[in-house]
């Protein structure tokens, strides 16, 4: 969406702070012995608590077999997004762990996400949060209104050369605010000064998707869960900005 009222930008703000609390909160939970549908649990109750309605449930994006059926999306290891929460699934010693959460708020939506390493990890899983942290960092900075779609993109590519890691270009950000996906698509590979001039106000998700070994995916069986073809694993961290005249404001601040 593009925000045009005082209004627009006090809901959003909203949205985003209850979509960090709730994820710093679930964030400090992941350990071992933890499954996933207990952070489910967490975080739905967590938006409910602040007024917030979870926006991932019951979404169902043109294409998807069936609505996702869950508030948090929780993507372990060589899972790359979209991973369904589950009693079976226990979190395990060093495991990489990405929760992804949507708050709608007075029909305001926010998408942010976070990884982290369930206790202590080994220097590769290390590299690969450092790096998808900073490759975030540096394509929300890359933006501003007059900027072009694809400057996100050239900086998501310099920081994963940096780190040897490889960036999974079949996901990518997008617009939001009024439904969980808008337009425009904000591509994690790009060109400098390439793509559509973004105006002030627009609101975006911009969540770079990187991994330890190549950047082709699969869909499992599930029929949400995406995870790499080869096996190696995956971050992902993501964060909703308004363009401004000079940069951005950041509506999900993270940890
Ligand atoms: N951040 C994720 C994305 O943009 C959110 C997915 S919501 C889901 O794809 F409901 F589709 F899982
Ligand atoms: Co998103």
């Amino acid at each position: 969406m593009i925000v045009k009222t005082q209004e627009d930008i006090e809901n959003l703000r909203i949205s985003g702070k209850i979509l960090s609390d709730v994820l710093k909160e679930i964030i400090q939970l992941v350990k071992p012995g933890v499954t996933s549908a207990e952070l489910d649990l967490v975080a739905e109750k967590g938006i409910r608590d602040r007024g917030g309605v979870p926006a991932f449930l019951n979404y169902k994006p043109k294409g998807a077999a069936f609505p996702y059926p869950a508030a948090l999306c929780v993507t372990i290891n060589d899972e790359v997004a979209h991973g369904i929460p589950s009693e079976d699934r226990v979190i395990k010693e060093g495991d990489i762990v990405s929760l992804d959460l949507g708050v709608s708020y007075n029909g305001y939506v926010t998408d942010s996400a976070l990884a982290c390493i369930a206790g202590e990890g080994d220097e590769d899983s290390k590299r690969l949060l450092e790096a998808s942290r900073e490759a975030l960092n540096v394509a929300v900075a890359a933006l501003k209104a007059g900027a072009h779609a694809e400057d996100a993109g050239a900086e998501v590519e310099i920081i994963a050369k940096k780190y040897n890691v490889a960036i999974v270009e079949d996901l990518g950000g997008h617009g939001v605010g009024q439904s969980v996906h808008e337009k425009p698509y904000i591509s994690n590979v790009g060109t400098k000064g390439k793509g559509e001039i973004l105006p002030a106000g627009m609101v975006l998700a911009i969540e770079p998707h990187l991994t330890l070994g190549k950047g082709d995916i699969v869909l499992e069986d599930d029929q949400w869960t995406y995870s790499t073809a080869d096996g190696s694993r995956a971050a992902h961290f993501e964060q909703t900005i308004m363009l401004t005249e000079n940069g951005c404001e950041i509506l999900t601040p993270l940890l």
